[in-house]
């Protein structure tokens, strides 16, 4: 995938994974909108980061209606890396309530809801510049929406060209 000049919202960039994912994409021209929770730590790892035009969008992914601030925030993304998520292993008669909300908000609902957002805009861009046919803009439709009900995995999406 050619990621010189494209935009990647990438959350879970602050993370041991979501360090190594962003420097590979920088490395590779990316412009990345960072988001964690911690704005501090966000701005160091844009400062360490090869390249520019890079942003930091802190969020809390846990908080109702957080993915689609984010969303709004982050603007005309191409590629979307939904990397963040909570360690949810162990018992799940040990967890509180609370605790199984906030799984599933951080794990899954949010990279569902930030792909449900920013897919349309990704494949509207990507339809514009593209020289492929109706067919495979239809492939990439049905790629898009599967990769949606995959929980806690990194969903992309990006021009095909
Ligand atoms: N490492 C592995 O071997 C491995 C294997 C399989 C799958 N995974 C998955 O890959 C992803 C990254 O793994 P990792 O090892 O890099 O995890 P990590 O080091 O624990 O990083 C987690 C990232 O998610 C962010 N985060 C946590 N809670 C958040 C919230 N409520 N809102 C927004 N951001 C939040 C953290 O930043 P803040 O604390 O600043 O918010 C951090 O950037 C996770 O989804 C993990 O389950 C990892």
């Amino acid at each position: 995938m050619e990621l010189a000049g494209r935009t990647a919202l990438l959350t879970g960039a602050t993370g041991g994974l979501g360090r190594a994912i962003a420097k590979a994409m920088a490395d590779r021209g990316a412009k990345l909108a960072l988001s964690a929770r911690k704005a501090e730590a966000l701005e160091q790892l844009a400062s360490e980061l090869p390249g520019d035009g890079h942003r930091v969008l802190p969020s809390d992914l846990a908080e109702v209606g957080a993915a689609e601030r984010l969303a709004a925030e982050a603007g005309e993304i191409d590629i979307l890396v939904a990397n963040a998520g909570l360690p949810a292993a162990g018992w799940l008669t040990d967890f509180t309530e609370e605790q199984v909300v906030r799984a599933l908000r951080v794990n899954l609902e949010a990279p569902m809801l930030l792909a449900r957002a920013l897919f349309p805009g990704m494949i509207e861009r990507g339809s514009a510049t593209s020289s492929s046919s109706p067919r495979s803009r239809a492939r990439r439709r049905a790629r898009a929406a599967r990769s949606t009900t995959r929980p806690s995995s990194a969903c992309a999406a990006s021009r095909s060209d």
